[in-house]
C-alpha cells in the first residue's frame, strides 16, 4: 500500500432552494501531497514560464531559515520571481494546486516568520531590487521589495534626504520583510515604525488579485486603508511586490550620551527630562550583564569609571552651544537629584559611533552563546514594574542563568536574552526557555503590553498570540486571513498557528 499525505480535503456543497431544502453534497476534492519536491518545482516551472526555480541543496539551505535558531527543515524549492507578474501567476499557480509558499527577504528575522515548517515553497524576492521611482517633490521613493534597507537609506542620502527606519540588521534586511514585520529598530522614540513610512504598497494577495493601495497619497479618505493591513503582517495575506517609502529632512548635528543609574526607576526620571529638555533620536538602556558581555565580546574599555546596575544610550539634536550646554544641565541635575551616577559626551561624529557600540554590540556579542531570545513591550511608564516583575519570574524559573536584558526603553521594548549555562543540555535548556517564554509573554499580556514588540510573532510566538491579542481579535485577523488567503497557501503556521 503508498502511503500518502493530505494536505486539503474541500467538500463543496450546493446551495439549498429553499429554508425547509438541505444542501446536497457536491463533490470532495482530496489535495494529496506526497513527496511533493519535484512536483512543486515542476508545477510552478510549467505554470510560470521563466521563473527561476532552485532545488540546488545550497539555495536551500540558506533561503529555507531566518536567524531564529529554530531547527531547519528544507523547503522543496526555492523561487526567485523577478515581476509584479510573475509573483502573481506563482501565486495563482500555488492557490490551484494547494502548494505553501514562504516569502523570504534578508532573513534576518527572530521570530521564524521566513523558516520553513515542512516542504513548502520559498519565495525570494533577491531579483526584485531595483529603485522604480524617485519624487523630490513628493519626497518619495518607490522600490521593489528586495531593496536592502540600507540602499534606502543610501538612496535617500543621495537625494539630501533621509530614511530613518535603523537596526543592526540594516545591511542585509530587506523593505518586502521590514514591512510585512513593521520593523522598529534605535530611532522609534522619535519617527516611529517601519508603518510610518509607507505611503504606498501594491500587494499580491492570496487570491491572485494586484491590489495597489493607497498609491502614494497624502490624503484619502476613502475608507479602508488595506495598506496597514499588509504592514506587519508577516506575509499571510499577500506578498508585497512594490513599496512606496516616504522620506524626510536629514537630521540635525547630534550628540550621543552613555549614562550610568542605580535603577529603572532612575532611568525613568532620566527620560522625562532628556525627552522635556532635548530634541532625542535615540534612548536606549542595558544592564550590566550586557555590559559586561559587549566589553567581554567587542573587547571594550570601561567607559564609565564606575560599574552601575544600568545604562542609558542617548542621542539627542545637538546643532548648537545653547543645546549642548542644556544637555549638560540635565546631567547636573541628574546628579544633584541623585538619580544619575555617571556619565560621558561625544564629542564628535567618531565618538558618537564609538558610544553607541556599547549598546549595538549587545547583540552580536550573545550570539557567540546561541542564546534564548525574547523581545516584549508594555507602555513605558510600567517598564520598571514590568522588569521587576520578570526578575523575579526569572528568579523562580531560572535563577542559574546568565540573562542580558537591554533594548529601546523609549518605546517600552525590552529585549531579554539568556545565555545556556555550560553543562546544560540543549533540550534541558530549550525545555526551561519554553517556561520562560510561557511566563513572561503572560505577564507582559496581563500588564496590557505585547508578546512581540518589534521581531513579529512568526512560528516561535505563535503559541502565545493569545496573551496580547483576545478571542474576538483573533477571530478577526483569521476572517480576514481567510478573505486574502482563502487556499490558506500564504506563510501557513506563522503569526495564526
Ligand atoms: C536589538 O535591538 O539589538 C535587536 O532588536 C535585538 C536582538 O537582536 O536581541
Ligand atoms: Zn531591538
Amino acid at each position: 500500500m503508498r502511503k500518502v499525505r493530505v494536505r486539503a480535503i474541500r467538500i463543496v456543497f450546493s446551495a439549498p432552494e429553499s429554508v425547509d431544502r438541505q444542501a446536497e453534497l457536491v463533490g470532495v476534492e482530496i489535495i494529496i501531497v506526497d513527496n511533493t519536491a519535484m512536483e512543486f518545482s515542476t508545477i510552478l516551472a510549467q505554470a510560470c514560464p521563466g521563473l527561476r526555480v532552485e532545488t540546488d541543496p545550497q539555495i536551500l539551505g540558506s533561503h529555507g531559515r531566518d536567524w531564529s535558531d529554530l531547527p531547519f527543515i528544507s523547503p522543496s524549492a526555492v523561487v526567485f520571481p523577478e515581476s509584479v507578474e510573475q509573483v502573481r501567476q506563482l501565486v495563482l499557480a500555488a492557490a490551484e494546486k494547494g502548494i505553501p509558499l514562504v516569502p523570504s527577504g534578508g532573513r534576518t528575522g527572530l521570530s521564524g516568520g521566513a523558516t520553513c515548517l515542512s516542504d513548502e515553497v520559498v519565495v525570494s524576492f533577491d531579483r526584485m531590487r531595483k529603485i522604480l521611482d524617485y519624487s523630490a517633490v513628493d519626497r518619495t521613493v518607490t522600490v521593489e521589495p528586495g531593496v536592502v534597507t540600507q540602499a534606502v537609506q543610501g538612496f535617500a542620502a543621495e537625494k539630501g534626504l533621509y530614511y530613518p527606519v535603523s537596526f543592526a540588521s540594516e545591511g542585509s534586511s530587506q523593505i518586502g520583510g521590514n514591512i510585512a514585520t513593521n520593523a522598529g529598530g534605535i530611532r522609534v522614540v522619535r519617527y516611529g515604525l517601519t508603518r510610518e513610512r509607507v505611503a504606498g504598497l501594491k500587494v499580491v494577495t492570496g487570491r491572485g488579485d494586484v491590489l495597489d493601495c493607497n498609491r502614494g497619497l497624502v490624503k484619502n479618505a476613502s475608507g479602508y486603508d488595506l495598506r496597514h493591513l499588509f504592514v506587519g503582517s508577516e506575509g499571510t495575506l499577500g506578498f508585497i511586490v512594490e513599496a512606496t517609502l516616504r522620506l524626510i529632512d536629514p537630521p540635525r548635528p547630534s550628540r550621543v550620551m552613555l549614562l550610568g543609574l542605580e535603577s529603572m526607576e532612575d532611568v525613568m526620571s532620566c527620560f522625562a527630562l532628556f525627552q522635556s529638555s532635548l530634541e532625542l533620536s535615540a534612548f536606549e538602556f542595558f544592564d550590566a550583564r550586557s555590559m559586561y558581555h559587549v566589553r567581554d565580546g567587542e573587547g571594550l574599555p570601561a567607559p564609565l569609571d564606575d560599574e552601575c546596575p544600568v545604562y542609558v544610550i542617548t542621542e539627542f539634536d545637538c546643532p548648537d552651544e545653547d543645546i549642548e550646554q542644556r544637555a549638560l544641565e540635565c546631567f547636573e541635575k541628574g546628579v544633584d537629584e541623585g538619580w544619575l551616577h555617571d556619565g560621558v559626551m561625544s564629542q564628535s561624529v567618531q565618538q558618537g559611533s564609538e558610544l553607541w557600540r556599547y549598546r549595538e554590540g549587545i547583540a552580536e556579542a550573545a550570539a557567540r552563546y546561541a542564546p534564548y531570545k525574547n523581545d516584549l513591550s508594555v507602555v513605558i511608564s510600567r517598564v520598571p514594574e514590568f522588569l521587576s516583575r520578570l526578575r523575579a519570574e526569572f528568579d523562580c524559573i531560572c535563577p542559574d542563568y546568565d540573562v542580558l536584558i537591554y533594548g529601546h526603553i523609549g518605546d517600552g521594548n525590552v529585549h531579554v536574552n539568556i545565555l545556556r549555562p555550560e553543562g546544560e543540555s540543549q533540550a534541558d535548556f530549550d525545555q526551561r526557555c519554553k517556561a520562560i517564554t510561557d511566563s513572561v509573554s503572560k505577564l507582559a499580556g496581563g500588564m496590557g503590553g505585547s508578546a512581540s514588540a518589534e521581531h513579529g510573532i512568526g512560528l516561535l510566538k505563535a503559541p502565545w498570540l493569545s496573551t496580547t491579542r483576545s478571542g474576538p481579535e483573533i477571530d478577526m485577523m483569521k476572517g480576514i486571513k481567510a478573505l486574502f488567503d482563502p487556499a490558506g497557501i500564504l506563510n501557513p503556521g506563522k503569526l495564526l498557528a
